[in-house]
């Protein structure tokens, strides 16, 4: 019998091939759902003895998705990004992942200037995932011990992105995340 995990890339890579709009993504974010309902994927991935940091667990040769596992030690409260021309599904593994929303005001001419508004905040809670649509900003906040996976369309160190300063109302390209 497929793993849970092998399961998922396969049923993604047909659901990315035969779906390209927003209800693909629908479908991928219902996999990966399923997907953190599997305590053996759950615990051999994002188990209490895995090691902090990102990894990257499994690149799809034919539709270009990457699936990564965020293990944290340290809470965190991030700064809004999106995700260049990708989208991407967070699905939470353990603790929880505090998801606010942003919309850009300003037309985006004025190099590295950027005016934020805050939208609304949603909370993923173990086996429940969110989808962040191309060009959605988004900030998240985790407590300490959080584990996620993240399902992006592409590899997103290879494509760049927005992180902005809320703030400072300013824009930098190149994040991860
Ligand atoms: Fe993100």
């Amino acid at each position: 019998m497929a793993s849970a995990f092998d399961q998922f890339c396969k049923d993604t890579q047909k659901v990315l091939k035969d779906h390209k709009g927003r209800e693909g993504r629908k479908m991928v974010q219902l996999n990966l759902e399923k997907l953190l309902n599997s305590p053996e994927f759950v615990e051999a991935e994002c188990g209490l003895d895995a090691k902090p940091g990102i990894r990257t667990i499994y690149r799809d040769k034919e539709t270009g998705f990457n699936v990564l596992v965020h293990v944290y030690k340290d809470g965190k409260k991030g700064p809004p990004h999106d995700h260049g021309h990708s989208w991407a599904v967070y699905g939470q593994a353990m603790e929880w992942t505090d998801m606010t929303l942003w919309k850009r005001k300003d037309d985006g001419t004025r190099a590295g200037f950027a005016d934020l508004e805050k939208l609304e905040t949603f909370r993923l809670t173990p086996g429940k995932a969110g989808i962040f649509e191309v060009g959605e900003i988004h900030s998240i906040h985790f407590p300490d011990g959080a584990r996620f996976v993240r399902v992006t369309g592409t590899d997103l160190d290879a494509i760049p992105t927005n992180r902005f300063n809320h703030e400072e109302q300013s824009v930098n390209v190149g994040s991860r995340l």
